[in-house]
């Protein structure tokens, strides 16, 4: 009787070590950006297939990658046609893949869209 209370003991110890450690972890690592369902949606209407996944990856690079010379720019302050034109001269300052551009460029533009013209979809 007393070994088995011994063991209950033992895993309920066990059991809350590794749901400490657990939530260090999770503490420890940023959160990550989930795009709203406006978003995905108006992301989905002009380049149908885009994920959230791929949403989420725009965010991280302007987030990471776009601000470490200047900040970040909110998105509804310039025009589409100024991104489109910024995200041009300013991937190579931020050494940026053809794919990451792409993201970056559908993040940006669809955040912009759920700031400027909400009611579109
Ligand atoms: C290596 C430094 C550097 C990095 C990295 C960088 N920028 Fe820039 N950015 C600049 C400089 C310098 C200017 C101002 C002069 C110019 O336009 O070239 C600027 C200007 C801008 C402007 C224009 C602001 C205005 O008022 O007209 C935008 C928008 C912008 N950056 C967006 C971005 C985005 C998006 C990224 C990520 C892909 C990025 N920048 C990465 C250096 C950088």
């Amino acid at each position: 009787m007393q070994k088995i209370s011994l063991s209950l003991l033992m895993l309920v110890f066990l059991w809350n070590c590794k749901s400490t450690k657990e939530t260090a972890s999770a503490a420890a690592a940023p959160a990550a950006y989930t795009p709203s369902e406006a978003q995905l949606k108006m992301a989905l209407n002009r380049w149908p297939g885009t994920t959230s996944a791929e949403l989420s990856e725009g965010n991280k690079i302007y987030t990471t990658q776009c601000n470490r010379c200047h900040g970040n720019f909110p998105v509804e302050q310039f025009t589409e046609k100024k991104w489109l034109h910024e995200v041009d001269e300013m991937a190579p300052k931020a050494s940026l893949s053809p794919e990451e551009k792409t993201k970056l460029t559908k993040y940006l533009l669809s955040m912009r869209d759920t700031k400027v013209s909400p009611v579109q979809n």
